[in-house]
């Protein structure tokens, strides 16, 4: 049942409608947006999503888009009293907290296709590893060398500990991937890189630590417009494009796009 379906009876037909009709549900915290003209109904927003959903304890409403290096939003506790969680995804655990680290769920199907591309043996590096979600996931399910680098202390902290609750062993770099390059003598098999929006740059930091022929999954913020521009450019640097996939609107015609690409 969607937000606006649960909130028939209790706001008038124009209110409605500025209702968004789907909430994102991460462990147990419904993460819901109210535009601040519904400001002095959010009480009653809150309160209609937590009576219909037995298993959500915060009703969290994001206030901004995820626009900081972190790409934490700002998020008011609307009910509840706790921002942390722990969200289940393809057979593992996560340990997060949502006001001080990121998380998406709607890449839960990428996880899951990459874990089962890879193959045993790989050294994988993922940069920007946030908690966990893709590098626990290859590694539970493949036996490769993987290491993560994230630069968020606290993602970093939780990172740590769903290592610890999947039984995973793993390397877990606090830092920034612009120093990918001098911090490995290796080179890797695959990198893995679910991008922070505006940051392609990065793109050039996996090519100086990917062996020839390697494979990158690079996740990328792109307008449909912006795609036909993007594969030339990627072409024109030496990427060998793979596969094309549009995972859904993060902005009003706005996509995240996953390029899995192959160095020439
Ligand atoms: C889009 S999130 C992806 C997080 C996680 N991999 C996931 O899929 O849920 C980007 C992550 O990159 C981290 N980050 C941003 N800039 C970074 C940098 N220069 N070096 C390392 N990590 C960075 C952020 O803290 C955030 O956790």
């Amino acid at each position: 049942m969607s937000l606006r379906d649960l909130l028939e009876n209790k706001l008038p037909d124009e209110e409605l409608l500025l209702v968004p009709q789907g909430f994102e549900v991460i462990g147990d915290i419904a993460i819901i947006i109210i535009p601040p003209s519904l400001d002095y109904k959010k009480n009653i927003i809150a309160q209609a999503l937590m009576s219909h959903r037995q298993d959500i304890r915060s009703i969290l409403r994001k206030i901004s888009k995820l626009e900081s290096e972190k790409r934490i939003g700002d998020f008011e506790l609307l009910l509840g009293s706790s921002t942390e969680t722990i969200h289940r995804e393809n057979g593992c655990i996560f340990h997060l907290d949502i006001a001080k680290t990121f998380f998406s769920g709607k890449l839960a199907y990428e996880r899951a296709r990459i874990a089962e591309s890879v193959r045993d043996g790989e050294d994988i590096l993922v940069l920007f590893a946030g908690v966990g979600p893709f590098l626990i996931q290859i590694k539970k399910k493949r036996n490769v060398n993987i290491t993560g680098i994230e630069s968020n202390p606290v993602a970093c902290a939780y990172l740590r500990k769903n290592a610890l609750a999947n039984n995973i062993d793993t390397g877990i770099i606090l830092g920034d991937a612009n120093s990918a390059g001098n911090l490995f003598k290796k080179k890797f098999d695959r990198i893995v890189m679910p991008t922070p929006y505006g940051h392609d740059h990065f793109l050039n930091v996996s090519s100086t630590v990917l062996k020839p022929g390697g494979l990158v999954h690079f996740y990328t913020f792109k307008k449909d417009f912006e795609i036909g521009h993007f594969k030339r450019v990627l072409e024109e640097r030496g990427w060998k494009i793979n596969f094309i996939r549009n995972c859904g609107a993060v902005a009003p015609r706005v996509n995240r796009y996953v390029f899995d690409l192959q160095l020439h």
